[in-house]
């Protein structure tokens, strides 16, 4: 059998790791029964923003890097069909396997189904409601035309019959990030917080702040469009953070490409750079961001990624979104998020109770290390069954 697997964001890399692993694993034990080819879209292309993941998480160079680049969403799909129809054309796979839910999987998935071939999707039923989210598009197309929808919890199955997808279409098979977080847990856990800070940090601040002590700081990540691309969402909660979160506490933000680029055009970045009390990194690697949400007292963000990490190491997360896609991680689902928006006073108020929460790790139905096994046995068994 042939297998082509697609990433093309840092989101992607995660969850394709232990994919790989378990081919890999598959293979030893029957002769090299899969030819596994791994295509690299190029969407990401920084060392930070991709590199520093294929290294950490041990993902073999991709077969095939597509070159796509920055550019806009038409831009970026219109690009990847054209290198991937022929990179599939060549290939002739049997199967084509997507995850998650950047512009590669609309991409690929259309180009695939064109070609005749089947497609997977891992992390399939997902649902924001949301179509002012590209993620939403991409997730609807991918589902809608997919062979195989692997779900990373219930919910996300109920979303898919309720839209009529047949059942021998659909397999629950848990969170295949979570396999990447169980089997890293341990390498996070020996890294030194203040190590990390001082590797990354964009400016100086460390210098002046203390070795931070476990659970006494907050970590925020920003990158969606519709927090950072205006001015009129992005400073009120800069301004925040930096008046209250950063008087009461050290935080850590990790600035995303596009947010640094926001910050600068509004004129914000130097107001950014120079709080004392706001340490400012670059991208971090996986490990180094594992380790920060495993000594976090909260995390501010609007990662769907760090949302559902965060229901499984237990901190208090504040989900900057008006919805989410994965309500499995919200504190009425038993999960550590919170949704609060864009809004400054649901932030302050979310804010000062997650201040007192303790850290209360849950672990979902099916998040137990073990997906990627059962969506490779999924793929194996569809083949048997048609
Ligand atoms: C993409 C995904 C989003 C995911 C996010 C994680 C889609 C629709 N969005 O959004 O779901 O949560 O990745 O990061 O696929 N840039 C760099 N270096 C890079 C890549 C990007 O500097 O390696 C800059 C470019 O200026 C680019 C901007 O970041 O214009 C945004 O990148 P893009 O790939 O368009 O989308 P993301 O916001 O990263």
């Amino acid at each position: 059998m042939k297998i082509v697997s697609v990433v093309g964001a840092r989101p992607n890399f995660m969850k394709i790791a232990p994919f790989i692993k378990a081919i890999r694993k598959y293979n030893e034990l029957n002769g090299n029964d899969i030819e596994h080819h791994l295509v690299h879209t190029g969407q990401h292309y920084d060392d930070r923003m991709s590199r520093s993941f294929f290294e950490q998480l041990e993902i073999p160079d991709a077969d095939i890097n597509l070159g796509v680049g920055s550019g806009s969403h038409a831009e970026q799909v219109g690009r990847t069909m054209m290198e991937f129809e022929r990179v599939i054309k060549d290939i002739k796979p049997d199967w084509v396997v997507i995850v998650g839910d950047v512009n590669a999987i609309l991409a690929c998935s259309v180009t695939a189904k064109k070609e005749h071939i089947k497609c997977c999707h891992i992390e399939a039923g997902l649902r924001s409601g949301d179509m002012g989210m590209p993620e939403e598009i991409n997730r609807l197309v991918a589902d809608r035309i997919s062979d195989l929808l692997l779900t990373p919890d219930r919910l996300s199955t109920d979303n898919l019959k309720n839209e009529g997808v047949p059942d021998k279409k659909i397999r629950f098979t848990g969170n295949i990030m979570i396999d990447t977080l169980e089997k890293n847990r341990q390498k996070a856990a020996n890294l030194d917080i203040n190590e990390i800070i001082k590797e990354n940090s964009v400016n100086e601040s460390w210098k002046g702040i203390n070795k931070l002590a476990q659970e006494s700081f907050a970590v925020m990540t920003l990158h969606r469009p519709s927090n950072v691309d205006t001015r009129e969402v992005l400073e009120p909660i800069v301004r925040f953070v930096l008046d209250e979160v950063c008087s009461d506490m050290p935080l850590i933000w990790t600035i995303h490409p596009r947010t640094r680029k926001m910050l600068e055009i509004f004129g914000l970045f130097g107001e950014v750079m120079s709080h004392p009390n706001l340490l400012l990194l670059e991208p971090l690697g996986y490990l180094e961001m594992l380790k920060l949400n495993m000594n976090a007292r909260m995390i501010l963000t609007d990662s769907g990624g760090l949302q559902e990490e965060c229901t499984v190491l237990g901190t208090p997360c504040l989900t900057l979104r008006w919805n989410t896609e994965r309500p499995i991680t919200l504190m009425e689902h038993g999960g550590a998020s919170v949704l609060v928006g864009n809004n400054i006073n649901n932030i302050r108020n979310e804010y000062l109770r997650a201040k007192n929460k303790s850290r209360q790790p849950v672990k979902p139905e099916l998040w137990d290390g073990h997906t990627a096994e059962r969506c490779l046995e999924a793929i194996l068994d569809f083949k048997a069954d048609n």
